[in-house]
């Protein structure tokens, strides 16, 4: 095993949970040469998130991102499962389910039983809940950190990484190495606090933009063309938010309301219908904006 940031000592990787988030971690560690194996709920699932990385990789293809073979090969090295248990010979595991923390206790809880590597790390890809409270929910909190990714993960560069007040300095060195080194990514160090450094960023501009919207001081369209054309944003907040998952966006707020209990982070009434309704954005077809 090395520290260095150029080298990483993880070649089996697990990423559980085939959703938007564990689909695109599972295709750039593909990409990186790495064996992947991602567990899903059921075999429907588990067949959804290969078709999502599928896409991705043919998408990244057409764009000359890489070449026809490299993509082949990338899916060649991808393989799915519906049971925790093929984790036991991960190196690394990735969790990336629900942001619901029963959820993510009660997985964290499993893979301390099946993943039998000694020093196999237990990584998270939570966005809100405090690694502390998964950590504590193993045997080994010295080996289990926070490794957050950002949407679309293909696409952009970021990792925040976030060890807990128990995360082992070797842990943090070891991800490091392997989210810089073997993913190319960049890494900023977060403190386990809700919505670590860029949602606790993030969330509020949008909750902002969703109380603009129910406040009726300007339409969806409106408040998302004066963010890309007046501040050359990629997306305008509440298309962001569609992308994000309103589902996902409320369970973010409401982590950090509970931490901060600022009324900042409170999710609006209107966001929290439409995650009622089942308006969820992209992933439905329908949030803010209609997504074909
Ligand atoms: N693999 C590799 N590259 C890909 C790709 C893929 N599957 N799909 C697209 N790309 C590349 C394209 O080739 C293009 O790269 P170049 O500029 O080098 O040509 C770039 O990504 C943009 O792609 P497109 O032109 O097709 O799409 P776009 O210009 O409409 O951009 C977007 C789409 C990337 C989503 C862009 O709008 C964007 O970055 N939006 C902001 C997204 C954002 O803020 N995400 C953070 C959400 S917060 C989060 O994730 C954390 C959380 O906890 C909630």
């Amino acid at each position: 095993m090395t520290s260095t940031h150029g080298n990483h000592d993880i070649q089996r990787v697990g990423v559980v949970g085939g959703g938007l988030m564990g689909s695109g971690i599972a295709e750039v560690c593909a990409r990186a040469g790495l064996d992947v194996l991602v567990a899903e709920s059921g075999t429907d699932a588990a067949a959804t998130a290969r078709i999502r990385v599928e896409t991705s990789l043919l998408r990244a293809a057409d764009r000359h991102k890489l070449t026809a073979e490299e993509a082949e090969a990338a899916l060649a090295r991808l393989r799915l499962t519906t049971d925790l248990g093929d984790f036991a010979d991960r190196d690394l595991v990735i969790e990336a389910v629900a942001e619901r923390e029963e959820v993510k206790t009660s997985v964290f809880a499993t893979l301390d039983k099946v993943v039998r590597r000694p020093d196999a790390i237990l990584a998270s890809n939570t966005s809100s809940i405090p690694l502390m409270r998964l950590g504590t929910a193993t045997t080994r909190p010295a080996q289990v950190i926070g490794i957050h990714f950002f949407n679309p993960v293909p696409v952009l560069p970021l990792v925040e990484l976030v060890p807990s007040l128990l995360t082992g300095e070797e842990t943090e060195e070891r991800a490091r190495a392997f989210v810089s080194g073997a993913l190319g990514k960049q890494v900023i160090l977060a403190t386990d606090r809700a919505g670590f450094v860029v949602n606790a960023l993030l969330i509020p501009y949008l909750l902002a933009a969703v109380r603009m919207l129910e406040s009726g001081a300007a339409t969806a369209a409106d408040i998302d063309n004066g963010m890309t054309l007046g501040c050359a944003h990629p997306m305008g907040p509440l298309a962001l938010a569609d992308l994000i998952g309103l589902d996902t966006v409320a369970a973010i707020a409401t982590s950090l309301y509970e931490e901060y209990k600022e009324p900042l982070y409170a999710p609006p009434p209107l966001l929290l219908r439409m995650v009622e309704a089942g308006l969820l954005g992209r992933k439905t077809g329908h949030g803010f904006h209609t997504h074909p």
